[in-house]
């Protein structure tokens, strides 16, 4: 038995990180360790994950890559899922429906399409908590890339991005938050990108090896970034929102992994506005973002096995604090890096610019 300090009272929680009995300040002091409301939630969840009862996860876009991964990674723990799909008619999905029929106890597919609107995706998550009688783990993985140029592709393929990318994954969020919090207890894995990191230059998508005096402008997926900056900013808030509710939120950043994403007969060149200005740098970029499926130098496998890894607290992530942030690949980690140092030097040479524009002291 543990005791714990929540914002109102103090609690002893069981191995399982149940609550057992709320005892009154006076009484805790006899036995209080100190304890942030942070490390109380921490504590409380990693009694539940180290609990044996299996968790069960909820992930969106599981007919391909790091989602269909991921299906794998859960059950290889022990752990139950739901596994949805945009279309249950997708080639991808005939071997989680084949593992539904082996293996009911531990796997469901469920149809979802999370540009279906809060309403519907709200139905489908509310048929789903029903089916083992909650959901631990909700993973917003779902997502596509329409690249092309900024002007050419507008506000209509920005739209489009953000439908997909931002907004699924508020819906998502917003639809199964309600049974997150009536338990005071769950976790939200969000699938960002570390195309928001760098998405000025070639590779914002996916990394490819430059030739020599390669133009540095020349694959061009900024609506993807854009969606992919806002979902960043999306998780970091709702982090601090949902923390003191007992939800957890991990924001994941790949570099290039080798999953559908290029190949998806959705992720099509934008070019049906074309800016003769833009020619050449069009017909580079285009060319470029073909050859892309394939180069990937990331393993999804690995990424999915260390994002279960974080969220279970075990082997990767075994007696490591939670990180809240995982960024994977080393061309994230480049990326990462890079952009930091650039903020960072932009601070020290424009420091008396960038502090000298407060109102004169009265
Ligand atoms: N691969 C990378 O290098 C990389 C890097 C950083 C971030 N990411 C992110 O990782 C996530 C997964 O992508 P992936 O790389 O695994 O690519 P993927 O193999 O193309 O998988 C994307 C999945 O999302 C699904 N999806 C697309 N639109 C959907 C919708 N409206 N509703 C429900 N599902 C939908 C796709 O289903 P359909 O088959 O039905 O289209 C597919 O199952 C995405 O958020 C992506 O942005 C990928």
């Amino acid at each position: 038995m543990v005791l714990v300090r929540t914002i109102y009272k103090f609690v002893i929680i069981n191995r399982s990180g149940d609550p057992i009995l709320h005892v009154s300040q006076s009484s805790a002091k006899h036995f209080l360790t100190s304890c942030s409301l942070e490390e109380t939630l921490s504590r409380l969840q990693r009694l539940r994950m180290a609990s044996s009862t299996p968790l069960i996860w909820l992930i969106t876009g599981t007919s391909s890559g790091f989602g269909n991964c991921l299906v794998g990674s859960v059950l290889a723990r022990g752990d139950r899922v739901i596994a949805t799909a945009r279309s249950l008619e997708s080639p991808g999905v005939d071997h989680l429906l084949q593992l539904q029929r082996d293996n009911p106890e531990n796997v469901c597919v469920r149809q979802l399409d999370v540009t279906a609107g809060a309403e519907a995706i709200g139905a489908v998550v509310a048929e789903a908590v029903g089916v083992w009688g909650r959901i631990d783990i909700v993973v917003s993985n779902a997502g596509a890339g329409y690249p092309g140029l900024i002007e050419e592709g507008g506000s209509a393929l920005l739209r489009k991005q953000f439908d997909v990318n931002f907004f699924g994954v508020m819906d998502t969020c917003a639809a199964t938050l309600p049974y997150l919090r009536a338990q005071k207890f769950g976790t939200i894995v969000i699938i960002g990108s570390r195309s928001a990191w760098k998405p000025e230059i070639p590779g914002t998508l996916y990394y490819l090896p430059q030739p020599q005096n390669a133009d540095h402008t020349t694959l061009h997926t900024g609506h993807y970034a854009a969606s992919k900056a806002a979902v960043h900013a999306l998780a970091e808030s709702l982090t601090a929102e949902v923390a003191p509710l007992g939800v957890r939120v991990l924001l994941v950043q790949p570099g290039a992994f080798r999953t559908s994403i290029a190949s998806q007969s959705s992720s099509v060149y934008h070019t049906s506005n074309p800016i003769p200005d833009y020619d050449a740098m069009r017909g580079v970029s285009e060319g470029r973002f073909k050859g892309l499926s394939g180069t990937e130098k990331g393993d999804p496998s690995k990424a999915m096995d260390a994002v279960v890894d974080v969220v279970r607290g075990e082997g990767h992530a075994q007696g490591r604090p939670w990180p809240g942030l995982l960024v994977l690949g080393q061309d994230a980690e480049n990326d990462v890096r890079g952009k930091c140092k650039r903020v960072l030097d932009h601070l020290d040479e424009w420091k008396d610019v960038v502090r000298g524009v407060g109102i004169d002291s009265e």
